[in-house]
């Protein structure tokens, strides 16, 4: 079990992918993600989740910077934006985000969305990045079965992660035990459910026997389910709050009380329906 934010999970092709980093959607390009990167680096996260169309790359690249921890040290992942999805637009794409993030290679790179008839050149995309060495692991986000096992059907290079809504009123355990026995680790967006969740009564109760609040009860509840998590905030007491998660441990019974609370309902969009407002 992890016992700090340097703590990782070894991916499939060896990479190592620590199982808590900071998310910055919705985080403003310019002085709000720079302080919000900071606070995180400074305070032990050395992970950290963005994507082209946050647009914020530039500003995760100056805090990184400003930082001053050695690249080698961090994690960083950037994700294809839809309308870039295709074999030359995508690599393109690529050139894009780590100009702006002012690194030579991502950590992770992963097809934002499953964009029907693109995201197997998307995928070729990936591969050769990968191959060149330009991006250390590849992977999805917002996968379903049949898009992962149309994937895998014609793949060369397995993808080492698949990044989806994953909180405890969305377990989607056919996923998960899919991704867990093709050695492909999840990875949960909005863990919170954008904050929706810390109103769950049961999530108060085990909060309180620990002395924890129901967000780390939740970011507990991922790291014992072995999902890494990401959740987001600007403010520093919670990008705190967020990673004081290793000196309690959920009981079996309590992290089955959490997946019971699950109702397959969404904060985010559904990713069959990735192109509708
Ligand atoms: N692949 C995808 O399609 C996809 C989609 C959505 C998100 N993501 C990634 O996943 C990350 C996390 O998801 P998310 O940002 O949607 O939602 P989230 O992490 O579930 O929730 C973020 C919200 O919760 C608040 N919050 C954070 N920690 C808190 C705490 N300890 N107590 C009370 N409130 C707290 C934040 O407010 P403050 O900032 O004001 O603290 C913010 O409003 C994103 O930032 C992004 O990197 C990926």
């Amino acid at each position: 079990m992890p016992s700090s934010l340097k703590d990782t999970t070894t991916l499939h092709n060896g990479v190592k992918m620590p199982w808590i980093g900071l998310g910055v959607f919705k985080v403003n390009e310019g002085s709000e993600v720079i302080n919000a990167v900071m606070a995180a680096l400074k305070h032990g996260y050395i992970h950290i989740d963005t994507a082209a169309i946050y647009q914020n790359e530039e500003g995760v690249g100056q805090a990184i910077k400003e930082s001053g921890i050695p690249r080698e040290e961090l994690f960083l992942t950037s994700k294809v934006w839809n309308d870039d999805q295709g074999y030359d637009t995508t690599l393109q794409a690529f050139e894009t985000s780590i100009k702006k993030l002012q690194v030579d290679y991502l950590d992770l790179y992963l097809i934002h969305w499953p964009v029907a008839g693109k995201y197997k050149d998307t995928w070729r995309a990936l591969e050769k990045l990968y191959n060149e060495g330009k991006i250390r692991a590849i992977g999805v986000s917002n996968f379903h079965l049949h898009h992962l096992k149309d994937l895998l059907s014609e793949a060369d290079i397995k993808p080492m992660v698949n990044q989806i809504e994953y909180h405890p009123h969305l377990t989607q355990k056919e996923i998960h035990d899919f991704c867990k026995q093709e050695g492909i680790q999840l990875e949960a967006w909005s863990p919170l459910k954008r904050g929706v969740l810390l109103d769950e009564p049961t999530l108060i109760e085990i909060g309180k026997k620990y002395n924890k609040t129901p967000a780390q009860v939740i970011i507990r509840w991922d790291l014992q389910n072995e999902v890494v998590t990401i959740p987001k905030s600007i403010k520093e007491h919670r990008i705190i709050e967020n990673a004081n998660v290793f000196d309690f441990k959920l009981t079996e019974d309590e992290i089955q009380q959490i997946n019971e609370l699950n109702k397959d309902e969404r904060i985010g969009t559904n990713p069959e329906k990735y192109d509708q407002p």
